[in-house]
């Protein structure tokens, strides 16, 4: 159990004959799945479960029909896409209660590395196309006077780290606009939350997109090719020692669900509570100069491709 589960306890909500109806985005790997697993064991809940055209094949060897689950494909950035899937849900179930947007790519790369077109996917995946999907299901939540945003957000939103500014950025975005939404939705009876997970112990650093130039660099010796070189095996590292996992942020999820008014900020593992609070209550001159001198090899990081002089202390 987390912090966050022992001190919102005493606010669970308790079950009645209300069947929520979920709809989770990006079911096909990760803490998508392990949402998908723990929803499909409980059918107080009415689930649909999504992913882009190619993974539904795989997710129905997984989960076997059932009356409460529904599989079907989303691609979030896909306007289309999203509209059929808000309409087929009215139709079979008069709308969604409760939206978990939790489907996200991460670009390992600096800014110099990054193409327009790279930056577009990756805010049209973590943060437009999740927008949408909370206006497409707002009207039917408002008209009902109830239900709950769930945005799977990350540590990276409120602290950012050198080779993953525009993932940085896309979770930047959706914090804010959650945060605003919060005051939005409070008089018409609706919850949203930002889940923020930090490292977390699982496979997803296999999905993590490199661009071109990012690949060429971290393959070769160039004024980029050493921070590459040291955060990947950094990252590697230290999402090995987190005690969070996918299963634990999914049950996090659900306690969330089950929670009366629940929080806007939700840390789902240790380095975010410890990241959360150094953020607050640290002089914010001393904080990333602190944080810089932290990060792996930076000794080594531009040396031989810059005339850059020693200006002080912290350099
Ligand atoms: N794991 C971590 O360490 C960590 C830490 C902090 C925050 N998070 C956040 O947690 C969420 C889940 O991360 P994860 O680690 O579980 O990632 P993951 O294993 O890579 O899974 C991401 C999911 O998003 C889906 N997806 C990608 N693009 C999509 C699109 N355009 N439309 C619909 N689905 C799409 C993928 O489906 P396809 O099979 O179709 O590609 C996949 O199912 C993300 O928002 C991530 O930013 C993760």
């Amino acid at each position: 159990m987390s912090l966050y589960q022992y001190i919102y306890w005493f606010k669970r909500i308790r079950p009645n004959s209300y069947q929520p109806v979920i709809l989770i985005t990006g079911c096909s790997s990760g803490i998508g799945l392990e949402l998908a697993k723990l929803f499909y064991k409980l059918p107080q809940y009415r689930t649909v479960i999504t992913a882009r055209a190619n993974s539904i094949a795989k997710l129905r060897e997984i989960f076997l029909p059932a009356d409460h689950i529904r599989i079907w494909d989303l691609d979030v950035t896909e306007k289309g896409s999203r509209s059929t899937i808000a309409n087929r849900i009215t139709d079979e179930w008069g709308g969604v209660d409760i939206l978990i947007n939790n489907a996200g790519i991460s670009y390992r790369s600096v800014i110099e590395h990054m193409t327009h077109e790279d930056e577009q996917l990756q805010m049209a995946t973590n943060y437009l196309g999740p927008m949408a999907l909370i206006r497409a299901v707002l009207p039917s939540m408002r008209g009902k006077g109830r239900g709950k945003i769930i945005n799977i957000s990350s540590v990276s939103g409120m602290l950012a780290m050198p080779t993953m500014s525009s993932y940085s950025a896309s979770k930047a975005a959706l914090e804010g606009a959650s945060e605003a939404l919060w005051y939005e939705m409070r008089p018409f009876g609706i919850d949203v939350s930002l889940i923020q997970p930090g490292f977390i112990h699982s496979e997803s650093f296999k999905n993590v997109r490199y661009t071109e130039k990012a690949r060429h660099s971290e393959n070769g010796r160039d004024d980029y090719s050493a921070f590459y070189q040291n955060m990947k095996p950094f990252v590697s590292k230290v999402m090995g020692l987190s005690r969070a996992t996918p299963e634990s942020v999914a049950s996090l999820v659900l306690h969330v669900i089950q929670t009366e008014r629940p929080p806007l900020w939700v840390p789902a593992s240790l380095d975010a509570e410890f990241f959360y609070y150094l953020r607050r209550l640290m002089p914010r001159r001393l904080l990333h100069p602190l944080l810089f001198k932290f990060l792996p090899g930076v000794k080594s990081w531009g040396v031989g491709f810059t005339h850059k002089r020693k200006r002080g202390f912290w350099d």
